[in-house]
Formats: C-alpha cells, sequence, structure tokens
C-alpha cells in the first residue's frame, strides 16, 4: 500500500475544508500571500520586511534567475511512493526546507521568534533562529520542545566587534540544544534601503529585534559600564518629540518593567551599543579559521556567492554554506542566487552542504534549486507573510504549502527521492 504523501494530504485537508465553506487561512501562492501580508502589515513593518536594497534588482535578479530554468517533467515511472527526507549533519529531516533567519520579526508580531519557531517544530524542519530576533533563543528553543522534544534548530550569528559577545551568544547557543551555526558573512554593514530610509526607520534603533543582545550576560555587562561611564561624565541625551516616541517604544521592546526602563539608562544605551557593535567590517577569512576552536557546531558560512569563495569554504573545512544575497537587501544589482549556486554547486562537487535562499517562493522553486546541486532551501519573507496573516499557523501553513508543492512536482515530474533530482531534471531556457 501506499501513502498518498504530503502534497495530497494537505490538498485533501484544503479542499475538505472547503466542503464546509472554510477557505485556507494564508493564499496558497506566492502573489496573493504578498497582497494579503500587505493588506495587514504597518508601513514599517512592510518596509522592513519586504523592502530590498537600492532599487529592488536583486530581487527581481532572484526571481529572472529561477525563471530561466524549466523544469522537463518525465512520465510512467511510477511514482506512488516518495521519499523528500534528506539528512543534515547528522539528523534526518522530513524535507529539504528551512525557516531562513529573519531579524526584527515584532514588526510583524509580538514575539515573533516564539511563534515560527513553534511551526517549525510542528512542521519537524529546522528554524535558523536570527541573532537579531524578537525574542531571546532560550525561549524560543523552550516553545519549541513544548511542541517536539529536540525538534531542529540553527543558530544564526551575526559577528559582533566584541569577541567575548560572539562567544557568549555561541555558548547560549549550544546550551539550547542548536545543531549548526551559521554565520552571516553579508550584512558587516546594513545595506542601502530606499523604503526604510524613506520612512527614516531602523527597528534596532527603536528596540525592535536586539532581544539575543538584551538577555545576553556579555553585553548587559558592556551596557553595565556604558551606563557608569556615562554617568560618570554628566551627559544628557538631546530630547524631542520623536525621541520621547523613540523613548517609550524601547521601553516596550526591552526587558523589565516599562515605566521603569522609561526612565532608566540602561535601555537607550543597550540600543545604542548593540548599534555600535553588532557586526564587525573587518571580517575576514581568519576569522573564521578561528571558529573551529570557538565552537564545537557544524559551521555554516551564509551569503556565499563567488566559486572562489564556496572553495576557499570547502578548503577551510567548514561544513556548509548558504548561497544567499540576503533576499537581495544587502548588495543592489547583485548576481540571483540561484545563477551564483549553478556555478558554486560544481566547484563544492558534494564537499560539503549547500543551502541556498533569496526568492524562493514554492516547491517547484526547492525543486530547481535541488536540481541544481542544493541540498535544501530556505524561506525567508513567505514566512513572515504568513506570520503576518495568522500568527503561528500562517507561518506553518506558508512553508507547509510549499512543502506540499515540492512533493506533487517531485511525483509529476517523474522523481521518487529529492536524491535523485540533478541537473537531468532541468533545462535552462533563456538569457
Ligand atoms: C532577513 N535576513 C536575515 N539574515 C540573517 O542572516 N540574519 C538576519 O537577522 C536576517 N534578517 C532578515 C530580516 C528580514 C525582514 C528579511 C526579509 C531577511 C535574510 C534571510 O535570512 C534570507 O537570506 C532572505 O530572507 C531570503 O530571501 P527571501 O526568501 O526573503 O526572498
Amino acid at each position: 500500500m501506499t501513502t498518498p504523501g504530503f502534497g495530497r494530504i494537505r490538498q485533501n485537508e484544503i479542499y475538505t475544508a472547503g466542503i464546509h465553506g472554510r477557505k485556507p487561512r494564508v493564499p496558497t501562492d506566492h502573489a496573493e500571500l504578498e497582497r494579503a501580508a500587505r493588506r495587514v502589515m504597518s508601513d514599517r513593518a512592510w518596509a522592513y520586511i519586504a523592502g530590498g536594497a537600492g532599487e529592488g534588482s536583486t530581487m527581481s535578479a532572484n526571481r529572472r534567475a529561477l525563471d530561466r530554468w524549466a523544469i522537463v517533467p518525465r512520465v510512467l515511472r511510477d511514482v506512488s511512493s516518495r521519499s523528500m527526507e534528506i539528512e543534515l549533519f547528522g539528523q534526518r529531516l522530513p524535507a529539504p526546507v528551512l525557516f531562513s533567519p529573519v531579524g526584527a520579526g515584532a514588526l510583524a508580531a509580538r514575539d515573533a521568534d516564539v511563534h515560527i519557531g513553534h511551526a517549525a517544530a510542528e512542521l519537524g524542519v529546522p528554524y535558523i533562529f536570527s541573532n537579531q530576533g524578537s525574542a531571546p533563543m532560550e525561549s524560543v528553543a523552550a516553545e519549541m520542545d513544548r511542541v517536539r522534544a529536540g525538534a531542529p534548530r540553527w543558530f544564526q550569528l551575526y559577528w559582533s566587534t566584541d569577541d567575548d559577545l560572539v562567544d557568549s551568544l555561541l555558548e547560549r547557543a549550544e546550551k539550547m540544544g542548536a545543531n549548526a551555526v551559521a554565520v552571516t558573512l553579508d550584512t558587516t554593514m546594513l545595506g542601502w534601503r530606499p523604503q526604510d530610509l524613506n520612512l527614516g526607520s531602523l527597528p534596532f534603533a527603536r528596540g525592535e529585534g536586539i532581544d539575543q543582545y538584551t538577555s545576553d550576560p556579555r553585553f548587559t555587562e558592556i551596557v553595565a559600564e556604558r551606563v557608569r561611564a556615562v554617568a560618570g561624565s554628566g551627559e544628557r541625551p538631546e530630547l524631542s518629540l520623536g525621541a520621547l516616541k523613540t523613548l517609550f517604544s524601547i521601553a516596550r521592546n526591552t526587558p523589565g518593567a516599562w515605566l521603569k526602563n522609561l526612565t532608566s539608562p540602561e535601555p537607550r544605551t543597550a540600543v545604542q551599543t548593540f548599534l555600535e557593535i553588532y557586526s564587525r567590517p573587518s571580517l575576514n577569512w581568519d576569522d573564521i579559521a578561528g571558529l573551529r576552536d570557538r565552537t564545537s557546531l557544524p559551521i555554516v558560512l551564509k551569503g556565499v556567492l563567488h566559486p572562489d569563495d564556496a572553495r576557499r569554504a570547502v578548503d577551510l573545512g567548514v561544513d556548509g554554506i548558504i548561497v544567499s544575497n540576503h533576499g537581495g537587501r544587502q548588495v543592489d544589482g547583485a548576481i540571483g542566487s540561484i545563477d551564483a549556486l549553478a556555478t558554486i554547486a560544481p566547484v563544492v562537487d558534494g564537499a560539503i552542504k549547500v543551502l541556498v535562499d533569496s526568492g524562493i517562493h514554492t516547491g517547484a522553486d526547492v525543486f530547481k534549486a535541488l536540481a541544481l546541486g542544493a541540498d535544501a532551501a530556505c524561506i525567508g519573507r513567505p514566512h513572515m507573510y504568513g506570520l503576518a496573516l495568522a500568527g503561528s499557523d500562517g507561518a506553518r501553513d506558508v512553508v507547509a504549502n510549499i512543502i506540499a508543492e515540492l512533493d506533487l512536482t517531485l511525483g509529476l515530474a517523474g522523481y521518487t527521492s529529492v536524491d535523485d533530482v540533478d541537473s537531468e531534471a532541468v533545462q535552462r531556457v533563456s538569457g
């Protein structure tokens, strides 16, 4: 007997609910998902989450690169039973899909990361916790364990200018059960993001997305030192109506009682400290070489786009890379991540794991990524749109829909296992 497979189970759920007059809570195609999310999100949230770098041309390049490849289905190959399972760093996973790390999720929903962790644990696919998350990693891990003990989770690191903070974050990641650390390399500085700039809006300046820091012992130590230094100097912050509003927001978004936060210097010093130390533009290959001595976790480099950098990552002995242009949020006019994958995968040639993200919206997109040599794909904005529309269930359903479509695409293209999908499955059709 064969099981119906994830794709058909998901279709049945949706069509059965339809018989009772219920429509899916999140649209099942990306264009409508995006439109629906826009309607419920604030201007600031939309600018930060949907926005990209410069004129948005890297975001377009991500989609163009996918469109240049066409799936060429094969027929009559008995696809009644299919497997999407993969192995990543010693773990069996139900599908080659992960939740990308997304910072400042509080813009879309309070305690965003806890809800997304819940969603990922329900599906059993890894959630990569952002270093700029909106909840301490320990709280997210606890929620995931409540849903499914040992649910897969990774930690994404932004390399701070303070090495002790890096060590502290890594130690916490190990303790909360991370299965890997993804070091993001493409954001040593924030890209030029007109949507945010035009609103003068930087979430972190309002205390949104700094929870991994304010919950960290080393970070709070740095803040305490700075508060002492400022108190000694007699400096007073400049006050305006706008600054007061920002202060209210910081007081709401940092740990502790709101009123106390409003009057004490720690919260605003925490924000200032975060902005100064969260990332290090001098980051280089020597730092990565030294990372092995700092953590026992598998190391994954996120943001690799050049085959020479991929080769160097292999030579350095890291465990994996994520081919990514950060969803087109960093360098405008950059190469589409699928175009980069097509040049990188042959160079890596299976030596380490290759993941990809940026512009992956559907199961068919994931299929193309696998065909071009990826071991798995990560999903960023789509799960945030689901979160904005329907909380944890929405984030879960968006990714479940992508996995369902992947399962159906796999079978309908004539494959029974994701392991068998290779470059024979696609053809370059233009450009
Ligand atoms: C991101 N991304 C990101 N990456 C990272 O390593 N750490 C982070 O904190 C964030 N924060 C973040 C916030 C928002 C709002 C977005 C949209 C993205 C990048 C993310 O991990 C991933 O690379 C992209 O989102 C993938 O592109 P798509 O799926 O959004 O097109």
